[in-house]
């Protein structure tokens, strides 16, 4: 058993604590016991086989008019709670992954359930926000986006998902690319050659040139960004993709600490990389901006230092070409940081920093630079919902309230230790635990990692998977360490039952 406890982590970090569901000292240490009320923090309670009878009857149903082959669990919403889900066969799960990364304060907090209770005309009447959007709309983008935007972005655009988030920043880099070549955003003659050649998908009005991205990195499904997506064959085979350049990701040792000189000389291959592409380049499809993730979370959670992304960033600059940075999975607090990228110290911001997920919205910022003057050049129908706008206001009241990115950087050095404890005591399993706030991963040895997230769903803790080898961690910002005892001793008795 791991020997500290979640009150002794606080102590130690020095830290003054309040649990945002429960009051530390009269609740906090409690909630290891098996409680019926499962609000607050309870053993997980496994009842079946998990996926159970009823889950492997629906799937069967399901099957029969759509591909399950990604399917995992049948849930009962209504039912789950905030770090819980109740699956179709009334198993109590910890739910460390959340929908795949996109519910910030678990399920049915009561904050958001009121929210949704009172905006009944908004979810039945949703607008198509770009053209007619409601009168109270631009006051709940400036208290829901506009509060949690990035350093030195004013502007903001929502969408549908991640993938049309980043498909939508890829056009906006390219008219502002082109808005400097041609010195106005469209050309002025309404019969300049521009406008029949892209109507035949022929430059000059469809032009030449590139998006540079990362092997490993993962940026959407869509036609566009699955020609920056690296991180797995089957998401691309078969689809045409735009010639693109590619550059290496750092491929670095953990833990980051003791590895800084062979990390520093790994990265700076890649970045010498990122230099020779755009001079490759730029005569045939120039290089009119790069994207990358500030951890590659589904190409396997892969980390580069702050320094690496301010030195990216500064190459960006200097060939004057555009910096997307997709926070889709790493933005809205759970590294700690509203944005992940808060934690590089930019003298420059990204010229885009596009979100979705735990946002509950997708869409994009961007700098008054990036900002195009024509209709019709980035909108679609819906563009995203409203009513996402508002819960989301609510989430950022509760994450200050509650101090929540503070919870997530405790809870997640919390996690970080107890998993390093247990690589210790399980090498033959666990290696290379790596993380920021609560966006933490492992490595999970010599083919051992579906029989490992298995045999830890048995035991009632759901987490996900990324790359090829690992495990990833991506609970709710509620996610408190007496959660994170729970999740550790099931990670600890996995592994000792996977050794006999
Ligand atoms: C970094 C990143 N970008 C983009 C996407 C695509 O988002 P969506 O699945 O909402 O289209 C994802 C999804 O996992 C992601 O992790």
């Amino acid at each position: 058993m791991l020997s500290i406890t979640a009150k002794q982590t606080f102590l130690k970090l020095g830290r003054s604590w309040t649990c945002c569901i429960c009051n530390f000292e009269s609740r906090f240490m409690r909630t290891q016991e098996t409680t019926k009320d499962y609000n607050l923090c309870m053993k997980p309670q496994v009842q079946t086989e998990i996926p159970g009878p009823q889950t492997r009857k629906l799937t069967k149903e399901m099957d029969k008019i759509q591909n399950t082959a990604v399917l995992s669990l049948f849930c009962n919403f209504e039912k789950s709670k905030l770090n819980y889900l109740v699956d179709a066969d009334g198993n109590i799960l910890l739910d460390c992954f959340q929908q795949i990364s996109t519910l910030p304060l678990g399920y049915n907090h009561p904050t958001i359930l009121e929210q949704a209770h009172q905006s009944a005309s908004t979810i039945a009447n949703r607008p198509a926000i770009g053209y007619f959007p409601s009168s109270d709309f631009p006051a709940l983008v400036t208290n829901s986006l506009l509060k949690a935007a990035p350093k030195g972005l004013t502007q903001v655009v929502t969408m549908g998902c991640g993938s049309c988030a980043n498909e939508n920043a890829y056009k906006s880099l390219f008219f502002w690319y082109m808005k400097k070549q041609r010195g106005e955003e469209v050309p002025a003659d309404v019969h300049d050659i521009a406008y029949t050649s892209c109507m035949k998908n022929q430059a000059p009005g469809s032009p030449k040139l590139s998006i540079l991205s990362f092997d490993g990195g993962f940026h959407g499904r869509t036609i566009g960004t699955l020609s920056t997506t690296h991180s797995k064959a089957l998401h691309k085979l078969d689809v045409p993709a735009f010639d693109w350049p590619v550059a290496p990701f750092p491929k670095l040792k953990y833990p980051l600490e003791e590895y800084g000189r062979e990390n520093a000389q790994e990265e700076a291959r890649c970045l010498a990389m990122v230099e020779d592409l755009i001079e490759q380049w730029k005569d045939t499809r120039p290089v009119a901006g790069m994207v990358i993730e500030p951890i590659q979370a589904e190409g396997g959670d892969n980390h580069a230092s702050d320094d690496f992304f301010r030195k990216l960033r500064n190459i960006a600059t200097k060939n004057k070409i555009g910096f997307i940075c997709d926070e889709v999975q790493t933005g809205m607090a759970i590294t700690g940081r509203m944005w992940a990228h808060d934690y590089w110290g930019l003298e420059t911001p990204p010229d885009i920093v596009t979100f979705a997920k735990k946002m509950l919205s997708g869409g994009f910022y961007y700098s008054d630079d990036f900002r195009w003057k024509h209709g019709y050049r980035v909108v679609n129908t819906w563009m995203g919902e409203p009513i996402k706008l508002m819960l989301l206001e609510k989430v950022l009241e509760v994450v200050q309230s509650q101090n929540l990115l503070l919870q997530a950087e405790i809870t997640g050095h919390y996690i970080m230790n107890g998993l390093r404890q247990l690589e210790k005591l399980f090498p033959e399993l666990l290696s290379c635990i790596r993380g920021r706030g609560l966006f933490i991963a492992a490595t999970v040895e010599n083919g051992k990692r579906e029989k490992f997230v298995t045999n830890l769903l048995q035991k009632g803790v759901l987490i996900g998977k990324c790359g090829d080898h690992s495990v990833r961690l991506r609970p709710s910002l509620l996610f408190t360490p007496a959660h994170a005892d729970i999740l550790l001793e099931k990670v600890e008795e996995t592994a000792r039952d996977m050794r006999s």
